[in-house]
């Protein structure tokens, strides 16, 4: 049946494609060179503080430059004379008891190259960029997007455009297919369970704007800009070269955890989408690029169309995978066990995210000195709501504490028990708790607390998960406001609770 299902996928994928109006083709790159915390933009010769998948030539690591990228004896793209780095944030789904687990990527990436605009230049030597903000957690803008003919002000500033670049498409094959980056957030796991069976398809257009002059810039981003409509448009003041534009897509079989209880969060730490982002590193042949765009200016978007391309197998392109570092080669990044690798905290927003979440020097030594804490202590929010609301002489409360001397997050469960309650709601909410040296719990950042199910029971159950995060050296995310679902499923265990007095006759 799964079987089935991604067979699908991938067909439907060559036909169902972005409607872009210039001359372009879509580089596919059917093959991963691997899924590993490295960013050689970001964190050059050091481990990566959350997991990247990684698409292209096969000489990547921690030091990758252009040079060592033209190196590779191998691409897993279609095109041979390309050797270029391509990668993004890996997704990941949050089982109940805290594991992480890698969610398939379908199909590998199409990493698409747009000729819009006047003069398109190919990317100079040496250059480098990234789009999206990993730390992001929130969207500042009019949603939807208003029609882009009336877009100007601060809509069209730089900040907007890099938050309007960022698409997760909802996939059914069988329905109307989506306009790309038509939502730019990730759509919660009811959403993809009841409307997505072909998954989810995360897409990113880089700014295409550059200043002529840097290829690379401090935060890797200040040398490039976005023209005023995201993709199409005019370049600001200072950035009129007008390069090849870039636009990445990765679908993800999201469907493959249908009806099983948790949430989506890609690698940085974000189950909201907003920090989803994106780096390149040029590693073409020297002036392939150029004579492509000069010359492949077909709108079939096929590689094929274009002689320029030396084009090699899916096979070919599945075999090349990059080398692990051997500081990496024990991390398991398919199902961690103690959340996302890094360890990456997740940050749920709306708040600007916090470094301190996940550092690229994290040790596992100094989590795992972590000692023995108990629940009690830090889900008092949440128990006491559910306090509040069954409300009751007769009741009674007794947290069932489960103690750990691990960081591995622990389920916890406290049960109320009352012989009138008779319907019930199953709430749950995530509980990161953060733990200081000596094993003090000092703040507790709390996610959205969301209804699992209904039942008709005498005990009332609150399903906790705790992921336990040391302490690091700056301070911690904001606790996230009370998600209004929430309350009105208090409100409804509140009124439900109240029928069954009458019922018995209170
Ligand atoms: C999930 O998203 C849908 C659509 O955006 C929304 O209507 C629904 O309330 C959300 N559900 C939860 C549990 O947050
Ligand atoms: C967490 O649950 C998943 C799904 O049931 C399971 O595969 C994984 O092994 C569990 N992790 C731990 C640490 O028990
Ligand atoms: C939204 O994110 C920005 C950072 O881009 C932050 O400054 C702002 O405070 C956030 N809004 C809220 C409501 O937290």
């Amino acid at each position: 049946m799964q079987e089935f299902r991604l067979t699908a996928a991938l067909v439907a994928c060559l036909t169902l494609l972005p409607a872009f109006t210039s001359a372009f083709w879509r580089l596919p790159c059917r093959g991963r060179t691997g899924v590993a915390r490295l960013d050689p933009i970001v964190d050059p010769g050091e481990i990566s503080s959350h997991v990247h998948a990684v698409h292209g030539g096969g000489n990547f690591g921690m030091n990758s430059n252009m040079q060592t990228l033209r190196e590779s004896s191998c691409t897993s793209c279609a095109v041979t004379q390309d050797m270029s780095a391509y990668w993004t944030p890996a997704l990941y789904f949050m089982h109940t008891n805290g594991s992480a687990e890698l969610v398939e990527e379908v199909g590998g990436m199409l990493a698409y190259y747009l000729l819009y605009g006047e003069d398109v230049t190919a990317f100079p030597n040496g250059f480098r960029m990234l789009a999206g903000d990993p730390l992001q957690r929130n969207f500042t803008w009019p949603v939807p997007d208003p029609p882009k003919s009336s877009w100007s002000g601060a809509q069209v500033s730089q900040k907007a455009l890099r938050q309007k670049a960022l698409g997760f498409n909802c996939l059914d094959y069988a329905g109307t297919a989506e306009a790309s980056l038509y939502r730019h957030f990730m759509p919660n796991k009811t959403f993809l369970d009841a409307n997505c069976p072909d998954g989810l398809r995360l897409e990113l257009m880089f700014p295409s704007c550059w200043n002529g002059k840097d290829v690379d810039s401090d935060d890797h981003k200040s040398h490039v800009a976005y023209p005023d409509l995201v993709i199409t448009g005019t370049c600001p003041e200072g950035y009129e070269t007008r390069l090849v534009s870039l636009f990445y897509e990765t679908i993800w079989n999201t469907y493959a955890f249908k009806d099983v209880d948790g949430y989506f969060a890609l690698a940085n730490g974000d189950p909201t989408g907003y920090g989803y982002h994106g780096d390149f590193m040029h590693g073409w042949e020297d002036g392939v690029l150029q004579q492509a765009i000069d010359t492949c200016t077909s709108d079939s978007g096929e590689v094929s169309a274009c002689s320029v391309f030396d084009l090699q197998s899916e096979t070919k392109q599945r075999e090349c995978t990059f080398d692990m570092p051997s500081t990496l080669a024990n991390e398991d990044v398919q199902m961690h066990a103690d959340g996302l690798p890094g360890p990456m905290g997740i940050q749920w927003g709306p708040a600007y995210a916090s470094m301190s979440m996940g550092s690229s020097s994290s040790s596992t030594s100094a989590i795992s000195s972590v000692p023995t804490t108990s629940v009690d202590s830090v889900s008092i929010g949440v128990s006491i709501e559910i306090g509040n609301v069954l409300n009751h002489a007769e009741a009674t409360t007794t947290t069932s504490t489960t103690s750990t001397s691990s960081p591995t997050p622990t389920p916890t469960t406290s049960i109320h028990v009352d012989q009138y309650t008779e319907e019930i709601v199953y709430l749950q909410q995530d509980v990161i708790v953060m733990v200081g040296e000596g094993g003090i719990p000092y703040a507790t950042s709390t996610g959205t607390q969301r209804t699992v199910s209904t039942a008709i029971t005498t005990a009332t159950q609150t399903s906790t998960v705790v992921s336990y995060v040391e302490k690091r050296d700056s301070a911690p995310a904001e606790p996230e406001q009370r998600d209004p679902s929430a309350e009105k499923a208090l409100r409804q265990a509140h009124n439900r609770h109240r029928h069954s007095h009458k019922r018995h006759g209170h």
